[in-house]
């Protein structure tokens, strides 16, 4: 069944199914940044008492009235994904051919700017106090992991990429996508303080500010435009947002509700249920195939039609991919170039998490800068979603 699309007009439609998918998303970010902001405590204690730095400052929307129990509901089990799991040698069919692809830090460099890999300023810049309640928030996102966790198998995956490959769904330019994105959402949800447009320059801005490279601005504008999806080719929220993880292989218990894929077929599947299922070990990243949602589908088209560094491509393509990037599991499918990717996701995910803010930007002001941004990094103005 699909639950959100356009007409071939453009008009609007299952706008209550966007706004669903809205607090979902910010139901299961919050639960990441809250988890993240434990770890990096428990890791380092110095971050719990660093000050906060300058503006705009960083607060989600309604208090968190009791951190302690909000942490033993994330707990997701051991982090031991090596335990029943049996190794094969199957080679790996899927081939990605842009191994090779240039990083171009020096086309987008200026005089002051810094590297993607200089520290953020923006981690510490969170006051848990005022974190929303996750714990109701926690409810549905668990409801959300359940049907994730049972309907994202390979058979699905595969399919996904089918359709994704032999049609186009619209073309529109970068800035045109973001605000018909933005549209969308907004109709759906009155209340909503933030709008997409609005995380996305708040996440562009976070990183500009910090004066990290343009392409990683750009990353930050666009990191969620996948979510278009939604009004394209999903089937629910499931295929849309929410953590990602590799397919084809046994699932790590490193993934959050990691028991709900008892209800998964690839569970019981004789190859998919194994350590390396289809893959051999350390085949690489780009060779392995991750749930299908915002994120794949936006970095296969950024991919196709920008000329984003790697680590910027990385930075679209893992951002939710918490397994790899938070929990440091599927090390045994990674290889070299993988670790330095995930640093770069590591590097953006701060912003991603902890850049949302009360005070919105003034996007009409913001247009002109990120329009050239967009211009710089995708050469054709119109990009086939
Ligand atoms: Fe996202
Ligand atoms: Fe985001």
């Amino acid at each position: 069944m699909m639950t959100g699309g356009t007409s071939a007009e453009g008009k609007l439609i299952h706008t209550f199914q966007g706004h669903i998918l809205e607090k979902l998303d910010e139901d299961i970010q919050t639960v990441n940044a809250i988890k993240s902001k434990l770890l990096n405590e428990a890791t380092d204690p110095a971050a719990k008492s660093a000050p906060s730095p300058a503006p705009p400052s960083s607060s989600f929307k309604s208090p968190l009235s009791n951190e302690n129990k909000g942490a033993s509901l994330l707990e997701d089990g051991p982090l031991d994904s090596s335990k029943n799991e049996v190794a094969s040698d199957s080679k790996n069919p899927l081939k990605d051919s842009n191994n090779n692809r240039q990083v171009m830090l020096e086309d987008s460099s200026s005089p002051n700017e810094r590297n993607w890999d200089a520290n953020d300023t923006i981690s510490n810049n969170v006051d848990k106090s005022s974190f929303r309640n996750y714990i109701i928030a926690c409810d549905r996102v668990k409801a959300f992991y359940k049907e994730q966790h049972h309907k994202q198998t390979f058979a699905y995956n595969i399919q996904a990429r089918i359709n994704f490959k032999t049609k186009v769904r619209a073309r529109l330019t970068i800035w045109d996508a973001l605000v018909k994105l933005n549209n969308l959402i907004d109709k759906s949800d009155p209340d909503t303080e933030l709008s997409q447009i609005d995380h996305a320059i708040q996440t562009a801005e976070a990183i500009r500010r910090d004066r990290k490279p343009r392409w990683m601005q750009l990353v930050g504008l666009i990191h969620d435009l996948g979510k278009l999806l939604y009004f394209f080719d999903a089937k629910g929220q499931w295929d849309v947002v929410g953590d990602t993880f590799p397919i084809g292989c046994g699932f790590s218990k490193r993934i959050i509700f990691h028991e709900f894929f008892k209800d998964n077929p690839d569970s019981y599947h004789p190859i998919y249920k194994t350590k390396y299922g289809i893959y051999s070990p350390h085949c690489g990243l780009d060779n392995v195939m991750l749930s299908w949602g915002h994120d794949e589908y936006m970095y296969h088209i950024a991919k196709l039609h920008s000329t984003l560094p790697k680590e910027g491509l990385a930075m679209i393509r893992y951002h939710s991919c918490y397994p790899i990037h938070r929990e440091n599991g599927y090390e045994h499918l990674m290889n070299e170039d993988d670790k330095k990717m995930i640093a770069a996701v590591k590097a953006f995910n701060p912003y991603d998490l902890y850049s949302k803010s009360k005070d919105v930007y003034k996007v009409e002001e913001l247009e002109p800068y990120y329009l050239g941004l967009i211009d710089e990094f995708f050469p054709n103005k119109t990009v086939e979603f």
